[in-house]
């Protein structure tokens, strides 16, 4: 019976897609009025129109007809919420209605870093914590790794989009890249690719040489290793891998053959086979991900679930924080003012204020609270108490998925179409082992520095990610498609370039730019806390960063040539796209010309409230997290990473709020029987 219930519910989000245009549907709210009303409050799935759209098209078999009345008799009604019964609660501690007036200390936002710092924080039963969290508990169906795409494009992501760049993202709908967030208690570590990876030592070198103390890589391995389970096999002995934490880190435990090909063509070429988190040597490695048998470990799960029943700690979900409250003589944060269930409350503090809203909300919230550019926070009408460049720095990864080998052997590939059936579900419910628990086809992860580079140090400057795959392999009549439209790909685009290899077997290794040299930034769009604030990701305005991109492209292709990847007929699919018709095919200018159409983001924005000593003219808050200039408030996620590191920011999210949990204990003098642990 759950079973089945399940199926049907795996089947629904499989037939929900994006829903395109981005904005969240919230009326405008006055800035002094907030007795607003929220629409589409109740329900993950508002997507009628998406439905009807499927109907017409190839999902019309019994099983998706099933499904469509459901949503035609459950999801329409406005006030029910089926999934409900699915999903993780927390309920308030001590039999509270509401939260208290006031606490030690409020965090915004239980994301990745949020939810490590609230548990830490409340160890010490004498410390009184609120998390307020703008998004539901996790359910069932976000444990599945294999459904990572799909939860893009529910209530799960905030929907945000880049502003319109001319020359960038050309392939996307209404040429905008999406960039979605977590809005989940568990923050983007509920909708993420699961990917555990720490960043090359050089990184924190160089944070910590830019007047960081406490950021070097020995002080961060610390806290990476003080949260970590590590179970990785043949690396059980490595000083840099922990067992007593209680984040799990492993390997996928299915792999395809493509992935061996990856890791012999880079024994070839020269990159060792090596666990790519440890410092000494750069390679190539099996991916390392936050899954525990078969099942994603968001920071939620693994960091609150375990205090729920802490009666110092308020987990409060499904409230947004709408502004800081800061004493503009003082120049002290005081407390919160959120909004719950269409309630205005606050909370004030008796210690601190701790923003973990993440690299776009953080910014935002600071500056509608005062603390911002002065000329651009003036003219959005917001008296200014502390002139900072917030958002005035934002650096991102992007890649490039169009780099697509066919190979001569089938059932090879992950394939979609093969995996989300019911054996294969009834598998993973029983053993947790099958193609579901592959984290969106990621299977290996190699660190290279092209000859472009011109570092002196032996630091990446690409990434490469080995996909048992590519982003055909969830196409097809019963395909989702959910790669492909997370990136919000338009139809007419992909089609053009793929449609003849769509759903067939190939290969493909995405190169993610690891140090851009092309500076983005963000600001308001309005003074509402409800708008979206306008995202500039100035990609490829740097013509080192295209450089390095086609640098890259070369070596895969010199790795698809070898041995391994030829014995199964690797073949460079050349792919067409109406802005590039008349470059030829393979040459560099096509390839540049190619990534300004698929021009995808990882999603690690960063540096919107960079970190730096005073004397720095770019930093938001101090090495110890302190936003300059204002007292009893600070930042706490990966937006205060201030320059590029060789990683995917989950793991960094999480060391960011294992290492302000430490300085925090230490300045309040709050450590359990004032035993220091680190720092
Ligand atoms: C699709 C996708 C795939 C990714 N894949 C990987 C991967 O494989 N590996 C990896 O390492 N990284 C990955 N990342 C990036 C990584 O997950 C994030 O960088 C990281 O989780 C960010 O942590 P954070 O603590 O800074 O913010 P978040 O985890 O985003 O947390 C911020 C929280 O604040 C809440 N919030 C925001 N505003 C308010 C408000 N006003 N009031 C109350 N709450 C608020 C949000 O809802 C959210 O829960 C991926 C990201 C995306 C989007
Ligand atoms: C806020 O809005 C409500 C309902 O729209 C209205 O009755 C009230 O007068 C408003 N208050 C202020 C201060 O604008
Ligand atoms: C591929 O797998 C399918 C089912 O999993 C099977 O029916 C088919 O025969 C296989 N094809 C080859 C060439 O092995
Ligand atoms: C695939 O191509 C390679 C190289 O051309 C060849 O050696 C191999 O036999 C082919 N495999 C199949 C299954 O056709
Ligand atoms: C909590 O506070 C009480 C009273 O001040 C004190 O005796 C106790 O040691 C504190 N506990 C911790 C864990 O700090």
């Amino acid at each position: 019976m759950i079973l089945k219930l399940i199926i049907v519910l795996l089947l629904v989000i499989i037939t929900k897609s994006s829903d395109g245009n981005g904005e969240t549907s919230i009326e405008t709210v006055d800035e002094e009025n907030y007795t607003y009303k929220a629409k589409n409050i109740k329900g993950d799935l508002k997507i009628p129109n998406e439905i009807k759209r499927h109907e017409r098209s190839n999902f019309y078999n019994p099983a998706v007809n099933l499904i469509s009345e459901i949503i035609r008799t459950g999801f329409e009604s406005k006030n029910l919420d089926l999934f409900d019964f699915l999903r993780d609660k927390y309920p308030p501690p001590g039999g509270l209605k509401t939260p208290l007036p006031e606490y030690d200390f409020v965090i915004i936002g239980a994301g990745s870093a949020g939810s490590v710092l609230a548990s830490r924080l409340t160890e010490n039963r004498n410390i009184s914590v609120l998390l307020v969290e703008n998004g539901k508990p996790e359910m069932l169906l976000t444990d599945i790794p294999a459904m990572a795409p799909y939860f893009q494009s529910t209530d799960y992501a905030w929907q945000y989009y880049m502003e319109h760049q001319p020359g960038v993202c050309m392939g996307m709908e209404n040429e905008r890249c999406f960039w979605p967030r977590g809005n989940a208690v568990g923050g983007t570590s509920v909708i993420n690719y699961m990917i555990y990876t720490r960043g090359r030592p050089q990184d924190w070198e160089r944070i910590a040489a830019n007047g960081n103390y406490g950021w070097s890589y020995n002080d961060v391995i610390k806290y990476y290793k003080k949260s970590e389970k590590a179970n990785l096999n043949g690396y059980e002995r490595s000083p840099y891998r922990s067992r007593d934490g209680i984040l799990p880190v492993e390997f996928v435990p299915k792999k395809t053959k493509l992935l061996d090909a990856f890791l012999e063509a880079g024994r070839i070429l020269g990159h060792p086979t090596v666990d790519y988190n440890a410092p000494e040597v750069m390679g190539f490695g099996k991916v390392q991900v936050t899954i525990s048998n078969g099942r994603r470990q968001s920071a939620a799960k693994v960091f609150l679930h375990s205090q729920k029943n802490r009666p110092n700690l308020y987990i409060l979900p499904e409230a947004k924080a709408t502004k800081i409250l800061i004493d503009p003589v003082t120049k002290t944060a005081y407390g919160v003012e959120y909004v719950h269930k269409n309630v205005l409350r606050t909370a004030t503090v008796r210690k601190e204020v701790i923003l973990s809203a993440g690299p776009i909300a953080s910014p935002q919230l600071l500056m509608l609270s005062g603390v911002g550019p002065k000329e651009h926070m003036t003219s959005v009408g917001i008296n200014v108490i502390k002139d900072l460049p917030v958002g005035r720095t934002l650096y991102d990864h992007i890649c490039f998925p169009g780099i697509i080998f066919t190979i001569n052997e089938t059932n090879v590939s992950l394939m979609e179409s093969k995996a989300l059936n019911i054996p294969d579900v009834t598998e993973w419910l029983r053993n947790g082992d099958n193609d579901i628990s592959s984290p969106g086809g990621v299977e290996g992860i190699g660190y290279i520095k092209t000859h472009v580079s011109n570092d002196l140090e032996l630091v990446p400057d690409i990434e490469l990610i080995s996909i048992g795959g590519s982003i055909v392999s969830d196409g097809g009549p019963s395909g989702s498609k959910a790669v492909r439209r997370g990136m919000r790909i338009r139809d007419e685009i992909f089609n053009g370039a793929f449609g003849s290899i769509d759903n067939t077997d190939t290969w493909s290794a995405f190169p993610m730019l690891l140090q851009p040299k092309s500076v983005g930034y963000l600001e308001l769009k309005d003074k509402n806390p409800f708008s979206h604030p306008r995202l500039y990701g100035n990609y490829l305005t740097d013509p080192r960063d295209v450089a390095t991109f086609v640098a890259a492209i070369r070596h895969i292709q010199a790795l698809a040539n070898t041995e391994p990847f030829q014995r199964l007929g690797a073949k460079i699919y050349p792919a067409k796209y109406p802005a590039c018709h008349s470059l030829k095919f393979d040459s560099d200018e096509y390839w540049e010309c190619a990534l300004r159409t698929l021009t995808a983001t990882l999603h690690h924005q960063i540096a919107t409230c960079r970190m730096g000593p005073e004397s720095d003219p770019l930093a938001v808050v101090d090495p110890e997290l302190r936003v300059h200039g204002v007292k009893r408030l600070r930042v706490v996620d990966t937006g205060i990473i201030p320059m590029p590191i060789s990683a995917h920011t989950n793991a960094p999210g999480m060391m960011i709020g294992e290492k302000a949990a430490d300085m925090i204990k230490n300045f309040w003098n709050i450590y359990i029987n004032n035993k220091v642990q680190y720092s």
